[in-house]
């Protein structure tokens, strides 16, 4: 049997001229708990990462953050030169303990966090870097015009942002092109819609992050559970393919320290949603999405 790759997800061309399969990789969890340090099976960590080119997986997600460090030194480790891939990697959260994420925004922080991912990748110039969160504590013209200052310079091909409203990639996209949104996004999670259609229209790509989850529709009996028994797939593959089917623009990348996981979530790229599956499950995760708000209101 011929293996599914990231192929069947189609194309997406990243700042219109980096061309990716639209299904990715997030090498979040390839680092310990709370995305803290080294992971708990570091071979198994590294055979992931082989894994990812022969499935035709070529756009992975990182951080600096992610580890700190760990995530980003073990793509050099085993993937450099990344001959046809695209990592894009994203700075401007520091750490101090696991699961403990504080924005920084200040320039010159910001201008570290890219100097030194350009050094850890061993790359020259990073083709996508992402401010991962707009600090409040900052003005953020100024770090947008630092981000302007080094895409000017050659350190950053396209830049990218995370956790933003519409009216924030505005306010960017004054300072520079904005190649990508990073937003929390699944099908039971869907306050992001606004953001998500602004970038269709803009031919932005919208990275949705945390793919895998479906909410309370993830329940045994659900529609979900339901869909999935019937397709002989996974929840979290229906989950992918719903997204892939919801956009255009739609990059997913799901992580994962497990080959056994990869190899299934790539495999969701051929899962094809009937219509009437897919209007079914974007109402029922539109509905949970709506009584969890209301539940906490
Ligand atoms: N911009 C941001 O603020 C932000 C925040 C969070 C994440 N991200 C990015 O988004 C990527 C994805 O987000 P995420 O890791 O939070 O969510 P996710 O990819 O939806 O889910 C990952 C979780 O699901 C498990 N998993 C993966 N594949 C599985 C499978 N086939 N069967 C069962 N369990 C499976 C993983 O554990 P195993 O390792 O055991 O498989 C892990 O616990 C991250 O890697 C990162 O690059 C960005």
């Amino acid at each position: 049997m011929t293996e599914t790759t990231a192929h069947a997800s189609g194309t997406f061309a990243i700042g219109g001229d980096l061309t990716v399969h639209r299904l990715g990789f997030g090498a979040m969890r390839i680092t310990g708990p709370g995305i803290w340090g080294d992971p708990e099976d570091p071979r198994e960590a590294r055979r992931v990462l082989a894994r990812l080119p022969e499935l035709g997986v070529d756009l992975v997600d990182t951080a600096d953050s992610y580890g700190p460090f760990v995530s980003e030194d073990l793509l050099r480790e085993v993937l450099h030169p990344y001959a046809g891939m695209l990592i894009a990697t994203k700075g401007g959260l520091t750490r101090h303990g696991p699961d403990v994420w504080q924005p920084v925004g200040r320039p010159e922080y910001l201008r570290q966090c890219v100097l030194m991912s350009l050094r850890r990748l061993g790359v020259e110039r990073i083709d996508l870097w992402q401010l991962h969160r707009i600090d409040p504590a900052v003005p953020r013209d100024e770090q947008f015009g630092v981000i302007k200052e080094m895409r000017d310079e050659g350190l950053i091909r396209h830049v990218g942002l995370s956790q933003v409203s519409v009216e924030e990639i505005e306010a960017a996209r004054a300072f520079v092109p904005v190649a990508t949104v990073q937003n929390l996004y699944h099908l039971a999670r869907r306050d992001s819609e606004e953001a998500l259609d602004y970038c269709e229209a803009h031919g932005i790509g919208f990275i949705p992050w945390f793919p895998l989850a479906a909410g309370a529709l993830a329940r045994p009996g659900s529609l979900l559970d339901e869909v999935a028994g019937r397709l002989g797939a996974s929840h979290g593959q229906v989950a992918l393919a719903w997204l892939l089917r919801r956009s255009p623009v739609m990059l997913p990348i799901p992580g994962t320290g497990k080959v056994a996981h990869l190899e299934e979530n790539v495999a969701a790229a051929a899962l094809e949603l009937p219509d009437e599956d897919f209007a079914a499950l974007d109402a029922a995760g539109a509905a949970a999405w709506a009584e969890e708000l209301a539940q906490r209101s």
